[in-house]
């Protein structure tokens, strides 16, 4: 019964991992997409072509990976993913254009704020990295996160000393928009968010809803929103979806504003589920709650999870997650096996095609 219930789940990856065309013409498929570092170990490139349709970039795109200093644009290691990922048939999103809250080289907050004309200096500043960085990858990117959480951790508003919004106001996204646009104009352009709790009627998820809408009324070219899914904090709301339906009914109240919907950058730290008796258990269903919402949604193209093997997550560095090490967030274990989260979300994503 064991051995036929994981044969049954590594039937089900493969159909999800690589859905077949004619599948795809019915339905839209559900890209399942893992975050990359920039070293990509041989380990983790086995895993993402194992067990992933899609990756995300997950450091080496952020302006301050690229361009340390100012004038300097390092494109080899972008270079190495991108031809590797297209290589192994995994569709990439490069993770991301504009980012004001972590990644940013300090060189441009530096610029624009001892300039004589700083909304022109940060203008001038943005469409170059647009033309350079999304020009240079032009019909090779499926997916640009574009400007990534543009709003306040918490809360409806934006952050105080955000270079972005504090020079140019809400316009430095449509701004990045139509960079980015022109620059590789078949790229899908999406804009990244953290939604702690993605339900109608939470501040920040509203706060989202308006923005995108006003965007939309204002024919930015934005092709979708992404929204991040950290289970990093807590699992319960305001910090994690409550439920698959309300999950469903935001992602769907998204899309009904004309954009599609992903959920990027997924993962459940394992201590935050508390004294359970199986925690994996627990974990794969917390994973899943989220990964049927996806199923639901048809507008929703993608689920990706933020890294490879659970030692590689992020959570076990951060500085709010880093004590409760390990996090053990992620779909594959410390050896590269599949978790009983990777065979639940196989599954819920399986939920399209029924
Ligand atoms: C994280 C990376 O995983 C870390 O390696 C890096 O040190 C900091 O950034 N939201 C995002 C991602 O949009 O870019 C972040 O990635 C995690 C939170």
């Amino acid at each position: 019964m064991r051995r036929w219930a994981a044969w049954c789940g590594a039937a089900l990856a493969a159909l999800v991992v690589a859905v077949p065309a004619a599948q795809a013409a019915r339905e839209p498929e559900v890209f399942l997409g893992a975050a990359m570092s920039s070293d990509m170990r041989p380990d983790q490139r086995r895993d993402a072509v194992r067990n992933f349709s899609a990756i995300t970039t997950e450091n080496a795109f952020k302006w301050g990976e690229m361009s340390p200093r100012r004038g300097v644009t390092d494109f080899s290691v972008t270079d190495r993913m991108v031809a590797w990922a297209t290589r192994n048939g995994l569709r990439i999103r490069a993770h991301n254009l504009f980012w004001h809250r972590l990644q940013l080289p300090d060189w441009v907050t530096g610029v624009v704020r001892r300039s004589a004309a700083p909304r022109r200096t940060l203008r001038r500043l943005m469409v170059s990295r647009a033309r350079k960085v999304a020009g240079r990858y032009r019909g090779r990117i499926a997916i640009w996160d574009v400007v990534n959480e543009p709003l306040a951790l918490t809360g409806p508003g934006w952050d105080a000393g955000d270079v972005f919004h504090d020079t140019l106001g809400e316009s430095y996204i449509d701004l990045a928009f139509r960079s980015a646009h022109a620059a590789d104009p078949r790229a899908r352009l999406f804009l990244n968010e953290l939604v702690w709790n993605p339900a109608l009627g939470d501040p920040k998820a509203g706060a989202l809803l308006a923005l995108v809408e006003r965007l939309k009324r204002r024919h930015v070219p934005i092709d979708g929103v992404g929204i991040q899914v950290h289970g990093m904090i807590g699992l319960a709301p305001p910090w994690f979806p409550e439920s698959t339906a309300t999950l469903t009914r935001y992602l769907r109240a998204l899309g009904r504003l004309g954009v599609d919907v992903e959920v990027t950058e997924l993962d459940v730290a394992l201590p935050l589920l508390g004294p359970v008796a199986d925690p994996l258990a627990a974990q794969a269903k917390a994973y899943a709650k989220v990964a049927r919402a996806c199923a639901r949604v048809r507008r929703c193209t993608g689920l990706t999870v933020w890294g490879l093997r659970d030692p590689d997550s992020w959570l076990d560095t951060d500085p709010t997650t880093r004590g409760r090490a390990p996090n053990r967030p992620l779909l594959l274990d410390g050896k590269g096996r599949r978790k009983s989260a990777y065979r639940a979300v196989v599954e819920a994503l399986g939920e399209r095609r029924r």
